[in-house]
């Protein structure tokens, strides 16, 4: 593998963590918002900390490993299509792409007080994260199939 390949590698492990980070956090946000009283000053600063996680950290890092996971995938060429880990680790990036698109949805739910999902529902949805990143890491570090 050339440096430039292992640089785009150090740049999509470094994003993908940022975006990690975001997806296991912001449902525990959503999870504490739940008990605030509308309107409340706890309510408002949960909305704060809400919108610059997803548009300061999870926003960006998300592109990056797109960007930078894709970079690869060019230079790895049409051979790497043949491994059936890279296209379940393409389904589960699936996956957690829709959570983050879902999980931007509830935080505007949030922001308008309009939220009408409960405590337990958002402490299952930061399951879904968990059990898709611990599947991807063992799936890119085995590359089992
Ligand atoms: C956003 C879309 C993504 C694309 C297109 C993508 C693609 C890739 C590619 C092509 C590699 C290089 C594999 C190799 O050199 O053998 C890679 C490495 C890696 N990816 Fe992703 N990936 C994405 C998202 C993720 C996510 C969400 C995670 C973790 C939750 C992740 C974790 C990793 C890790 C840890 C490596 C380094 C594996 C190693 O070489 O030991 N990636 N990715």
């Amino acid at each position: 593998m050339d440096n430039l390949y292992l640089t785009y590698k150090v740049v999509h492990v470094i994003s993908v963590i940022s975006w990690m980070a975001g997806l296991l956090y912001l449902p525990r946000l959503f999870v504490y918002h739940c008990s605030a009283d509308i309107g409340s000053d706890k309510s408002e600063t949960f909305k704060i900390m809400e919108r610059r996680l997803l548009r300061g950290i999870m926003n960006p890092a998300m592109i990056v490993s797109y960007i930078f996971g894709i970079l690869m995938l060019l230079e790895l060429g049409e051979a790497v299509w043949k491994m059936v880990w890279i296209q379940v680790k393409v389904l589960c990036v699936f996956g957690m792409t829709i959570m983050h698109l879902k999980m931007g949805k509830w935080r505007k739910e949030f922001e308008n007080d309009k939220n009408t999902r409960s405590e337990k529902f958002f402490r299952v949805i930061n399951e879904v994260p968990t059990v898709l990143m611990i599947f991807v890491v063992f799936l890119v570090i085995f590359q089992p199939f």
